[in-house]
């Protein structure tokens, strides 16, 4: 068996203050895959996230396992943060305005880790830039190792990003809402480029971003996150054609139809709860049209769907209802029924 490029096992972060934002996560990414973490805003994905790199925001407290390449990144210290980042896990932030020097050229920082962390010679490490540049698409690429970021539309930008972040050949790329901030055309192009990384440099990315469509074109896997806890996960297809939990079918429900077929759009009534008012038990219930009593009290566990039919291979659900779940396969055989 191949290790998974990253698995976290009950990942738990606490915030300074003592409010828990991410609360039992457990993710793997295997070698080569493109897995997907979805879910409202203030769900907690970019926490997850940031947790891989030794990056929470100063006081937070993570606990749980996160392995990246089978080692638990919450037990390292600083310095071995330090050379982890970049070398096995890289991120692509949504604005890459953020991750870019406003006052460094594209080529010093496509080279810096390089330079400074491998001790790469100064040609080496531009020929490797001008590959790198070309590996991404970026025409020119001599001329563009010579400019600054603002002399960049975005595109080219997060392109750039995404070059800097490949410097060092990680293993897993973390991708946090990498194309939200671009219009859709270039939107496109990132995620055939990313694609395209992922067949033809094996590269594992862990894609976050609230946006379904994106998640169907691209990722293999995909978990749903909802106040800090996955709420459903399995292989993307089964997943979206045919969602489990009442969260995953109401964010789907709210997508505009590609395929010419007139249907409603249909919000998820109310709002995600802010971290201190987080609903006891199903922490969706009060949202939820398919809620029982004990939703309100008993937390579901993600559990693998028992149907035993080869569709649900793979798949999880944490809802006590499972009001989507074929007739016979609901848990207590179908007596709880859906108000
Ligand atoms: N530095 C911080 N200080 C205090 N609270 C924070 C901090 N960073 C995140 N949070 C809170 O933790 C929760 C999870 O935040 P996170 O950024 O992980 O959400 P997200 O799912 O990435 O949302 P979005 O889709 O808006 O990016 C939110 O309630 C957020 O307000
Ligand atoms: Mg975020």
């Amino acid at each position: 068996m191949t290790t998974p490029v990253l698995r976290t096992e009950q990942l738990r972060i606490t915030l300074p203050g003592g409010l828990t934002a991410v609360d039992g996560v457990d993710l793997v990414v295997e070698p080569g895959q493109i897995v997907g973490l979805a879910g409202e805003s203030g769900s907690g994905k970019s926490l997850t996230a940031l947790s891989l790199f030794g990056l929470l925001p100063h006081g937070s407290r993570a606990q749980g396992r996160a392995e990246v390449g089978g080692r638990d990144v919450l037990t390292l210290r600083e310095k071995q943060l330090r050379a982890m980042r970049g070398d096995e896990v890289a991120m692509v932030f949504q604005d890459p305005m953020t991750s870019l020097h406003p006052m460094l050229t594209i080529g010093r920082q496509v080279t810096e880790h390089l330079r400074h962390h491998h001790g790469t010679g100064r040609s080496a490490a531009r020929a490797r830039a001008v590959e790198l540049l070309t590996q991404v698409r970026i025409p020119d690429p001599e001329r563009t190792l010579g400019a600054y970021p603002h002399q960049l539309s975005g595109g080219m930008r997060q392109r750039a990003a995404i070059a800097i972040a490949l410097a060092c050949s990680p293993s897993l790329l973390v991708a946090d809402e990498p194309t939200t901030a671009l219009d859709v055309t270039v939107q496109a192009g990132i995620l055939r480029l990313l694609d395209r990384l992922r067949r033809e440099e094996g590269l594992s990315i862990l894609l976050i971003t609230h946006d379904l469509g994106v998640m169907g074109a691209l990722t293999d896997r995909l978990a749903v996150m909802y106040a800090g806890r996955i709420v459903e996960t399995g292989p993307t297809q089964a997943l979206l054609t045919a969602p489990r939990h009442p969260y995953t079918r109401g964010l789907l429900d709210s997508l505009p139809r590609t395929d010419g077929v007139a249907a409603p759009l249909r919000a998820i009534p109310g709002s995600a709860p802010r971290l201190t008012t987080i609903p006891p038990g199903c922490a969706f219930h009060p949202r939820c049209g398919h809620a029982v009593a004990p939703c309100s009290t008993d937390r579901p566990s993600l559990l693998p769907l028992a149907s035993g039919a080869p569709r649900d291979e793979g798949r999880m659900l944490a809802c006590l209802v499972d009001p989507y779940a074929a007739a016979g396969e609901r848990p207590g055989g179908g007596a709880v029924s859906p108000t």
